[in-house]
């Protein structure tokens, strides 16, 4: 029997050749709209007769029959078929469907080809991270980072190939305060300990010194201007601003498990403004406002020229600098023309949602302008980052959290909890060695965790007892079931690739094993979803439910019985959830571990 990876996918094609098939009026405009079902009515529900039979003025149920009617005799063979209340039609997947489908996804490489049909071909292009040069990286930067890794993996599993571009802001007035600061007082024992710190301290120095009106202020700014005209010595600064804080961002980047393909900061687009500013006037987008170059979105509400506080999008100052509308707008065609991107996500804070907005808009009328292809433009915005009192997460004494104290403190915390459970275990101890790589694993994904299984447009409350709680949707939690899998097929002396288990297994009988089944074969509509709305809440949802599931199976149903035939099917259940746990963490950035 051949299943297609994406069963309600399947079923939507399926329904709608039936309504070519049953002659249906109109069929071609017959939009199925299969979902998810309520697992109390079966699992897969077409909501979409009502709407049509309605628009028609035809009686949803009667349509509804004839659409089953017309279903090809697969679908009968592999469903149970319903028809509920006014029209739903509703498909209940047979046991031998289930353990088929259970067999063809058995490998990684299996998940991954049915997967790639969503985005097959494309070249995306995921913008994050993306943090200013010369400072740290604050807990501001933590979900920028972990859900566009998210955001990343679920692209390049779904098909895509993915580039992943850290688009740094390298470029801007405060080069003009930092060199005037690290010339006078940057000291070299400090820069070797720390460079961050030290430019951070300098800067400060240097900002200070400036104040409005200064003779000092002149000088930082001819050390700007000396920059922005190539005098050798300050290029070679800033230059090394950018290595120095790459290398710092690198050491967070690798414990997140991030690596960037390219670190095309704003700098990179110094050449390639002058372009957008010339194609901005010749297509007449772009204005004069008192000497700066704007563009207005007069069927904007708020962007249009007709406001009370217009709020155009400044594309060139008036004193002829570039800035962050110009630099993305040259980004954008950079990454349409070279790239040859059929996607662009961008990953920042909620704050700049008015920016891309203009971005997108000014994007689209300038490459119809110019007949350019265009790509899908994404902002994947998210919420600020809060303490439990609701309020900006701060240290103690009130100062930024920064994101290495912060993943050092998760890993810390791990530890406590590792080292004190592991002192409680009766056999087979883990060495101090063990304990720290652990906690390594478990402190890491619980923040990454705890960050992508909310819904990233709300406000994401920090709680460090919430996020290493073994109970709940959580990393620990989830690290624990793939870790408590493992010990089963260690203690059954098999491997959980072991492909024997297949043609061992038989019919799945209990409710227990038939409800593991029905969820592990949803896996694909939890990745469609995620990916379609680049939301990585809903894998997570998705991993939590399914590692409920099998703990009820586990309760349940003993896994380690004598007789082979239901040993082997209840192996292949723990196989594949094994197999769809680590998948989907994976794709989630996090690591996961065999022991626990
Ligand atoms: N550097 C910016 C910041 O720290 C984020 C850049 C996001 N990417 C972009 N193309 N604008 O807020």
């Amino acid at each position: 029997m051949h299943v297609a990876f994406h069963l309600a996918a399947d079923l939507d094609t399926a329904l709608k050749t039936a309504a070519a098939t049953a002659g249906l009026a109109d069929a071609a405009a017959f939009a199925p709209e299969m979902r998810t079902a309520d697992p109390k009515h079966g699992d897969f529900q077409a909501n979409g007769t009502l709407g049509y039979a309605k628009a028609r003025k035809l009686n949803p149920r009667a349509t509804a029959e004839q659409l089953v009617a017309a279903l090809p005799s697969s679908v009968r063979e592999s469903y149970d078929v319903t028809i509920a209340g006014p029209g739903f039609i509703n498909f209940t997947l047979k046991p031998a469907t289930l353990l088929a489908w259970l067999r063809a996804y058995a490998t990684r490489e299996a998940l991954t080809a049915g997967a790639a049909a969503a985005h097959a071909g494309q070249t995306w292009v995921v913008d994050y991270s993306s943090p200013n040069t010369a400072k740290q990286m604050h807990v501001g930067h933590l979900r920028s980072a972990v859900i566009g890794e998210a955001i990343c993996r679920l692209l390049a599993f779904t098909g895509a190939r993915v580039i992943r571009d850290n688009h740094l802001g390298d470029w801007g007035t405060q080069f003009g305060k930092l060199i005037y600061g690290y010339k006078r007082w940057a000291n070299p024992d400090a820069l070797a300990a720390d460079a961050i710190e030290e430019l951070e301290r300098v800067y400060k120095l240097g900002n200070d010194a400036t104040p409005e009106g200064s003779p000092a202020l002149d000088e930082a700014r001819n050390e700007l201007v000396a920059l922005q005209n190539g005098d050798p010595t300050n290029v070679a600064l800033w230059k090394k601003f950018s290595e120095v804080s790459l290398a710092a961002f690198q050491q967070i980047y690798d414990r997140l498990g991030i690596t960037f393909d390219h670190n095309l900061g704003e700098s990179f687009y110094n050449d390639k403004v002058g372009r957008v500013y010339s194609e901005l006037v010749e297509t007449k987008l772009a204005e004069d406002s008192n000497g700066a170059l704007v563009v207005f979105h007069d069927e904007h509400p708020r962007f249009s020229r007709n406001t009370e506080r217009p709020n155009p999008f400044m594309v060139r100052k008036a004193d002829g600098a570039s800035g962050y509308a110009s630099t993305d707008l040259a980004t954008a065609l950079y990454r349409t023309e070279h790239f040859k991107a059929d996607g662009i996500v961008v990953v920042t804070d909620f704050r700049q949602g008015d920016h891309f907005e203009q971005l997108f808009l000014t994007v689209k009328k300038w490459f119809a302008a110019k007949g350019y292809r265009l790509p899908e433009l994404h902002h994947v915005t998210f919420g600020a980052v809060t303490g439990e009192d609701g309020k900006a997460l701060k240290t103690r004494d009130g100062g930024v959290i920064k994101l290495k104290a912060l993943l050092d403190e998760a890993e810390e915390r791990a530890y406590a909890i590792v080292t004190a459970k592991n002192a409680e275990r009766e056999t087979d101890r883990f060495s101090d060695e063990e304990c720290r790589a652990i906690a390594r694993t478990v402190g890491i994904a619980s923040v990454q965790y705890a960050d992508l299984s909310q819904n990233r447009s709300s406000n994401y409350v920090f709680s460090w007892d919430k996020m290493l709680a073994l109970d709940g949707n959580t990393a620990p939690y989830l690290l624990y079931a793939v870790a408590r899998i493992h010990s089963i097929f260690r203690k059954a002396g098999v491997a959980p690739t072991d492909r024997t288990l297949d043609a061992a297994a038989t019919g799945l009988a209990t409710p227990a094993e038939i409800n593991l089944a029905r969820k592990l074969a949803k896996f694909p509509d939890a990745l469609r979803l995620a990916g379609d709305t680049l939301r990585p809440h809903f894998l997570c949802m998705y991993l939590y439910e399914l590692a409920g599931d099998y703990s009820t199976f586990n309760t349940a149903d003993k896994v380690l019985v004598d007789d082979p035939a239901v040993r082997a099917r209840r192996l292949l259940l723990c196989a594949r959830t094994l197999l769809t746990l680590e998948t989907g963490l994976h794709l989630l950035g996090l690591r996961t571990l065999t022991r626990m």
